[in-house]
Formats: C-alpha cells, structure tokens, sequence
C-alpha cells in the first residue's frame, strides 16, 4: 500500500487542494480509502488527521472499507414494482445473505416495461427477472469469478 500511496502523493502533493485528488486515486486504486492511509495522507499533505478524517466521512463516494465484489442493484421504482420487483427484491436479499455479492435498491434503470430489471456490477442490464432467473445470473457471475 505504501508504494502506491507514495505514488499517488508525488502526482498530486504539490497542488493546491491536492487532498480530494488524492483520496479519489487511493480509492481507485485500492477500491477504498483504508484507515491507516489516514496518518500517512496527513502527513503528506501537513494536515491534521481529523481534517483528512473529515473530509473522508463528509463525501458518502469514499469507502473506508474494500467494497464488496459483485453488486447487484434491483429496481424498486413504481413500474417495477407493479411487475414484482418487491418479492425479487426479498427473494435476492435472501438469497445474497451471505458471500461477497451486495444487494442495493436503485429506482428506474429504464426498463420499465420489462420489469422486474436489475443491472449487476453498474454493466449489465437484465429484464423481466424471475427468482429463477436471478438465481441462475448469480450463479454465472459466481462462475466467472
Ligand atoms: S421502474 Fe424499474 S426500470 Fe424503470
């Protein structure tokens, strides 16, 4: 970590208002900001821990844990809803209980008419999705990991 941290601080260190540049690179570099990159970014930066620690938990983008591998979001707006997206949403929520997949709510993917839609991973987009067909897109993205 301290290799890329390093890096990251040599890009930017030298601007002005480097610290959100640097704490978006960390996060894309490491999928999140760790807690122990705090001190370090401080001292880089010669700022109080509390200041780096403050502007990490004010911005909700930043992660200060590793995010989880596989997110699933199901549609939980209105048209999806009178489709059956809540019985899907319980369905995956039960069935995502355990493992590195994330179940997040998200309203309106823009498949309406073909509801129930969920969109794995912020790519691909899936309609009319029945609790057998959530179950086998979960096992074809266990499958490809
Ligand atoms: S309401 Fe679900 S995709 Fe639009």
């Amino acid at each position: 970590m301290n290799t890329t941290l390093n890096t990251i601080f040599a890009r930017h260190q030298h601007r002005d208002g480097a610290l959100l540049p640097i704490l978006h690179d960390i996060q894309h570099e490491l999928g999140y900001v760790p807690d122990e990159a705090v001190p370090l970014i401080a001292r880089a930066l010669n700022l109080s821990r509390a200041e780096v620690h403050g502007v990490i938990t004010y911005y909700h983008h930043f992660r200060r844990t590793p995010p989880d591998r596989h997110v699933v979001h199901v549609c939980c707006a209105e048209a999806c809803q009178a489709n059956g997206s809540e019985a899907l949403a319980n369905h995956a929520a039960a069935r995502l209980q355990q493992g590195d997949i994330a179940m997040e709510p998200v309203y309106c993917l823009g498949l309406c008419s073909i509801g129930p839609a969920i969109q794995i991973d912020e790519t691909t987009l899936h309609a009319r999705v029945t609790p057998e067909k959530f179950d086998a897109l979960i096992a074809a993205l266990g499958e490809q990991s």
